[in-house]
Parts: structure tokens; C-alpha cells; sequence
């Protein structure tokens, strides 16, 4: 090369790049949840973040995934970890995907289209709620074959049927049932922020939202968060009181014919979410139930319950050939295969996609994908695995 040693780049360039490079900024989840908080009205932050009770499961999962230690493989000799994973006959490009968050669009603006987004491009699933603020229609087509539904069960078998309907003629192929909702919580940390549904529009809500432009502003231009979906048929139930949200045409306790009836009107793969006994896991398979999604609902239903990695195991032992999906608590590529570890196939995170919006918006997501991605890459070096399924066989 002519002349001489090339210039060092100055401390304000370093700091320029620093600024423009996300990796170097936001290298992992913490230092993305710091800036979301900053940016979230608090009521939002409180609906995002909370649990119910004293919320000692929130802790429980993590501290239960700190607990697993696996032992690094020396000597593997030359290694590519691959990510690629197949989950009920289709294939991902990795083995984690985007969980079902209701009123998403109230704690990001737009975060449903930006997740399906995120997931057709980067071949994750995205799991759409039925207590979304977007209807299927408008979200199936926007995440191709990437699309899974998830029901709350609604009471009425019209309704139900309709919804089904609608969701598969919106390209959704999988359709995930949530059992763990059988009544609502109490939350104390939204009643303590005045979180209701519909909102209330307080005096504190009013200045924190005024506070936090950029959430205000994207909530101008993408409409008042509401549920689309359960809200079209509130509209058309002359029974229902003036007062009544979606929660009015679900139905609380459903049983195993619930499942049964689902069952024959779906005729693509069926997943239970939140089964965390093993007998419960069982009796799903017997129902011809395709895959078990083990989950605590972080915490959010119950505090008195076991953590995620906890009970993995048994129910990995009572359902040996059975997918299980998992979640609960997930920050990065170690704590996925922590949990496959411990039995899972492949694992969800809710909470994180929706930090990840609120610190830098669409962008944000997809750096969350890069960091996962990244995270796996590098513990399954160390580990010496090829596939994050290796991880099923090992005796760690
Ligand atoms: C704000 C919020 C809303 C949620 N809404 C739903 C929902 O509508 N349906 C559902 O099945 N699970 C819901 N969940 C549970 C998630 O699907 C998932 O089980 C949980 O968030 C996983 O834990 P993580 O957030 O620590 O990754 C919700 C969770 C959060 C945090």
C-alpha cells in the first residue's frame, strides 16, 4: 500500500459508528429493554412487564434457567451450527418464533404487521391472539406460511366455528388453543398503573402518553388500539351489555370436549399452550393433539406454579415422541438451548419482540432476530453441536 499507516479513525468517528451499529449499542435484550422502558408510557410498560401476585414466577423461570449448566464439548474439530429446524412438517430457519401477545399493537404501534414481517422474512413463526388489535385478514397474508392462530376459546360454536374459518382462509396453518386462561387474574401492577380495557383516559394516562411521543404519535397514525377481532362480534350480540369487552364471549373453563370439538373443525396441526402436568400432555395426545406448548404464561395467570424447565423434563418423559414447544423467561440463544435441553423442540418468546419494538421500532426486531441467531451460534460452538437438536441427546 502507498504512503503511510492509514489514519486511526477519531474518537468522535468511533463513537459515530458506535451510534449507527446496534451490536455495539444494544448488544443483548437488557440493553434493549432499558431503552423500551424509556420510551413506553408507563401503563404500557406495566401491561408489557407485569405478572400477577407477587409475580415470583417471572423469577422462578429465570433463575430455573440459570440453574441448567451444560458442559462444553472440547475438540469437535471443525463445526457450522446450522439453526434450520422442522415443527409439524414445516420447516424453520430457526428453532424459536414470535408467541401470541394480546393488545400488541397497544404496547408497540403496528407491532402485529411488523412481527409478520419479521417472521415471512426471517422463515420464524408468528403467532397471531385472538385479542389482537389487528383481524386476521389483514395479518395472515403478511406472514405467508409462517402464520400460526392462537384461540381463546369462544362460547359461542358460531362464533368459534367463524373464527376458524376466517383464520384459515387467512393462511394461518397452525392453530394454537390457551388453556391456561380458565378465569382472568388479578394483575395488581396494571390495576395499580389504571390499565383497564377499554382504557381509561385519566388525567396520569393523558400526561404519560404526552410524555412519550413517539408512542403517541405511531397510536395516532395507527388508530386507537382495540381488538378487532372479538369486537366485530360484540357488535352483532344484541344481548351483550354496553359495557362488555371481549372477555364477554369467551368462555372460562372449557374441558377436554372443548379440545375433542376443536379437533374435528381444524383439520390442520393443533397445539395446546399452557400444559405443565404431565398427565395433562398425555390426555392432549390421546385427543390427537399435534404438539404441547409447555408454558407458564410467564407468570401472568398464577403464581403459584412450577417453573417452564422444571417441569420439562417429566413431560418430555410421558410424551417421548410428542413436539414440545416451551417458553417463559427466554433472553437469548443459551436459554433455548437450555431448554432443549431439557426436553423442548423448539421455543417461543413473547415479552422480548415487543422490548425490541419499543427500543427501535421495526429495526429493533430484527436485531432481536440477529442477536438470537447470533447467541445460538456462539454457545452451540462451544458446546459442539452441529443443530440445536443435539442438545436433545446429550446428558448434560
Ligand atoms: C403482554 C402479554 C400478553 C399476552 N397475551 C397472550 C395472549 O393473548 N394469548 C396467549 O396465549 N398468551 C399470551 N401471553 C403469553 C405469551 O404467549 C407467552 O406465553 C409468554 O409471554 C412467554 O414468556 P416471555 O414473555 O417471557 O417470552 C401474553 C404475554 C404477555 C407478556
Amino acid at each position: 500500500m502507498a504512503g503511510g499507516p492509514a489514519a486511526l479513525p477519531s474518537r468522535r468517528a468511533l463513537a459515530a459508528g458506535k451510534e449507527m451499529d446496534p451490536d455495539l449499542r444494544y448488544p443483548a435484550l437488557c440493553d434493549l429493554r432499558a431503552r423500551a422502558r424509556r420510551r413506553l408510557p408507563h401503563f404500557v410498560w406495566e401491561y408489557l412487564d407485569s405478572a400477577t401476585g407477587s409475580e415470583s414466577v417471572k423469577g422462578l423461570n429465570r433463575a430455573a434457567l440459570d440453574a441448567i449448566r451444560l458442559t462444553p464439548r472440547v475438540l469437535a474439530g471443525p463445526l457450522s451450527p446450522g439453526l434450520g429446524t422442522t415443527l409439524l412438517g414445516q420447516a424453520y430457519s430457526a428453532p424459536y418464533g414470535i408467541a401470541p401477545v394480546g393488545m400488541s399493537g397497544l404496547i408497540w404501534p403496528g407491532a402485529e404487521a411488523s412481527l409478520a414481517r419479521l417472521a415471512a422474512s426471517r422463515r420464524i413463526p408468528y403467532c397471531l391472539s385472538t385479542v389482537a388489535t389487528r383481524e386476521p385478514e389483514e395479518i395472515g397474508p403478511i406472514c405467508g406460511d409462517m402464520g400460526w392462530f392462537q384461540l381463546y376459546p369462544p362460547a359461542d360454536p358460531e362464533i368459534r366455528a367463524d373464527i376458524l374459518r376466517r383464520a384459515r382462509a387467512a393462511g394461518f396453518r397452525v392453530l394454537v388453543l390457551t388453556v391456561d386462561v380458565p378465569g382472568p387474574s388479578r394483575r395488581e401492577r396494571q390495576r395499580r398503573a389504571d390499565l383497564a380495557i377499554p382504557p381509561k383516559k385519566t388525567p396520569r394516562m393523558i400526561w404519560q402518553t404526552a410524555t412519550r411521543p413517539r408512542w403517541a404519535l405511531g397510536t395516532l397514525r395507527h388508530g386507537m388500539p382495540r381488538l378487532r377481532l372479538m369486537d366485530g362480534y360484540l357488535r352483532i350480540d344484541k344481548d351483550a351489555p354496553s359495557t362488555a369487552h371481549a372477555g364477554y364471549l369467551l368462555r372460562v373453563n372449557p374441558d377436554w370436549g372443548y379440545v375433542g370439538a376443536l379437533r374435528d373443525l381444524w383439520d390442520g396441526p393443533l397445539v395446546l399452550k399452557g400444559i405443565l402436568r404431565p398427565e395433562d400432555a398425555t390426555r392432549a395426545q390421546a385427543e390427537g393433539v399435534d404438539a404441547v406448548w409447555v408454558s407458564n404464561h410467564t407468570g401472568r395467570q398464577f403464581d403459584g406454579c412450577p417453573s417452564v424447565a422444571e417441569v420439562l423434563p417429566t413431560i418430555r418423559t410421558a410424551v417421548p415422541a410428542l413436539p414440545l414447544i416451551a417458553d417463559g423467561g427466554v433472553e437469548g440463544g443459551l436459554d433455548m438451548l437450555r431448554l432443549i435441553a431439557r426436553g423442548a423442540d423448539f421455543v417461543m418468546l413473547g415479552r422480548a419482540w415487543h422490548v425490541a419494538l419499543a427500543a427501535l421500532g421495526e429495526t429493533g426486531a430484527a436485531h432481536l432476530d440477529h442477536i438470537l441467531r447470533d447467541d445460538l451460534v456462539a454457545n452451540m460452538h462451544q458446546l459442539g453441536l452441529a443443530a440445536p437438536s443435539e442438545m436433545r441427546d446429550r446428558k448434560d
